[in-house]
């Protein structure tokens, strides 16, 4: 099932002489839990494809489709409804509530919409993202790691219609970079939760079933598969696709 489609998407900031144009005409499908990873140099347009998918920002042209419903057709309460259940949105900073404790701050999308939660669900996203014992804890007492858990189970918690997450392990050390990609993956893989992630890890990208490389605004490169690797080889230009060959017999 197709979750995701752009058609022509382009996005100018400025006017005149400052006019940037950030994304030139991007066409993009998706398939509802498919895991994309987002490539490409810094200023190349990933962010903001990222923001207009959400519904945070609008394109100049072209259209998105989310679950077959055009989102530049929405209102602002109508867009605001639909970021808050339809997208989970993953920065890398974590954009926690400091005064609520961790389980109120993953619910706030529902209380936001005065929705009582499944108990259920959210003692798997809980115990998924391995914050059971930090549910009464406020995000100041939470390492970075476990705070960016807690925004990737807040994320989770409408069970959206897409994860995009912008460099969600840009502020990590090597270890709890790894834990968010493996709870992105159980997501991915145990809810069906479609994913995109803008990624500057070579390492990152090749966990994921499918690379879109961005370059000044346009896709360059779509791959799935095994060719994958190559595509990080080739954005990265070192050899990672032979460093890392046995992750393509593990991610199929
Ligand atoms: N609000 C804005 N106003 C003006 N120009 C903008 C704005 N947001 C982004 N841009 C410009 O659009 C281009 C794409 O920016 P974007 O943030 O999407 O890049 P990126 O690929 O996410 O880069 P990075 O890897 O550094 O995060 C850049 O040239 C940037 O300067
Ligand atoms: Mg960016």
């Amino acid at each position: 099932m197709e979750i995701l489609s752009c058609q022509g998407v382009t996005k100018v900031f400025g006017k005149g002489d400052n006019q940037v144009t950030a994304l030139n005409g991007i066409d993009l499908t998706v398939e509802k839990g498919e895991f994309t990873a987002i490539v490409g140099a810094s200023g190349s347009g990933k962010s903001t494809l990222l923001h207009i998918l959400g519904s945070v920002d609008r394109p100049t042209e072209g259209s998105v489709l989310v679950e077959g419903v055009d989102i530049g057709g929405m209102n602002a309460s109508e867009a605001a409804v639909f970021r808050r259940r339809k997208v989970g949105l993953v920065y890398q900073f974590y954009n926690l509530i400091p005064t609520l404790t961790v389980e109120k701050n993953i619910l706030m999308p529902l209380l936001l919409d005065k929705r009582k939660p499944d108990p259920d669900y959210l003692g798997t996203v809980v115990k998924t993202l391995g914050l059971e014992d930090k549910r009464e804890a406020l995000p100041g007492q939470l390492s970075g790691g476990q705070q960016q858990r807690v925004a990737i189970a807040r994320s989770l918690i409408y069970r959206p219609a897409l994860l995009l997450a912008d460099e969600p392990t840009g502020n990590l050390d090597r270890k709890n970079s790894r834990e968010i990609v493996d709870m992105l993956k159980f997501s991915n893989r145990n809810f069906n939760q479609t994913v995109l992630m803008i990624t500057h890890d070579e390492k990152i990208a090749l966990e994921a079933d499918r690379v879109i490389t961005i370059e000044d605004g346009r896709i360059v490169g779509d791959r799935s598969g095994d060719s994958v690797g190559r595509t990080i080889s080739d954005h990265c230009g070192g050899p990672a696709g032979q460093r890392d060959g046995g992750l393509q017999g593990k991610r199929r």
